[in-house]
């Protein structure tokens, strides 16, 4: 089973489930893109907008989200909130965007969703100006850690829902242009992550 055919039987109770559990944590993350001046946002992976209710209104956005049913509640959620918006039907390991597009790329529980994070990573990248911020919230288990568990839970989550194996860390060397700037916990003893990318200038 694919994640597109899994979040499409997730996607009337997705809501339900995540939430609560990740509203204060979302809150707060999104404090990050708050700044005066308009920024041309790229929100990845957008799901059913749990993050619009705290997104700077003076932003303009262009969010995408592999599922058609995610993306179609994530419509009738925006229709309550005054943002400039595109949604696209889109691959976040493939974008549909030019190179240096954004002056922001956000990716709220995605980096560690996708089957080929690194991928994914690099396309945020290229996309991204120099000098442009990634933010990540998400779940990493840390470079050398056990973690048995979550390792053993991957295996039988993976295709479903998400994994739970992914090193931000082995990441990041993929992407030598890209500078950590920020890592903060955000939630379970820092399981959760916030983590803030920067682009460096040519
Ligand atoms: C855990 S949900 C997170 C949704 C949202 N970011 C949030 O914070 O609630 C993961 C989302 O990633 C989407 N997704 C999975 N694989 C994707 C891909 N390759 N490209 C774009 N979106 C993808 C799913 O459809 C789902 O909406």
């Amino acid at each position: 089973m694919g994640l597109k055919f899994s979040y499409t039987l997730l996607a009337p109770i997705y809501d339900s489930i995540v939430g609560s559990p990740t509203q204060e944590m979302r809150s707060e993350g999104l404090k990050r893109i708050v700044t005066a001046t308009p920024q041309h946002v790229l929100i990845n992976g957008i799901g059913t907008g749990l993050d619009l209710p705290f997104l700077p209104e003076n932003h303009r956005y262009t969010a995408t989200d592999l599922t058609p049913a995610m993306l179609a509640k994530c419509k009738v959620r925006l229709s309550q909130h005054n943002l400039n918006m595109q949604l696209h039907t889109a691959d976040v390991m493939r974008l549909p965007f030019e190179d240096n597009s954004f002056d922001i790329v956000l990716m709220n529980l995605i980096l560690a969703v996708v089957p080929q994070p690194i991928q994914a990573l690099k396309e945020a990248s290229r996309v991204l100006k120099p000098g442009g911020k990634i933010y990540i919230m998400d779940k990493f288990i840390r470079p050398g850690q056990f973690a048995p568990t979550r390792r053993l839970l991957n295996f039988f989550i993976r295709h479903i829902a998400t994994r739970t194996d992914v090193v931000f860390e082995h990441l990041l060397e993929s992407c030598p242009e890209l500078i950590l700037i920020n890592d903060k916990p955000a939630l379970m003893n820092g399981w959760f992550r916030y983590l803030d990318l920067e682009k460096v200038e040519n």
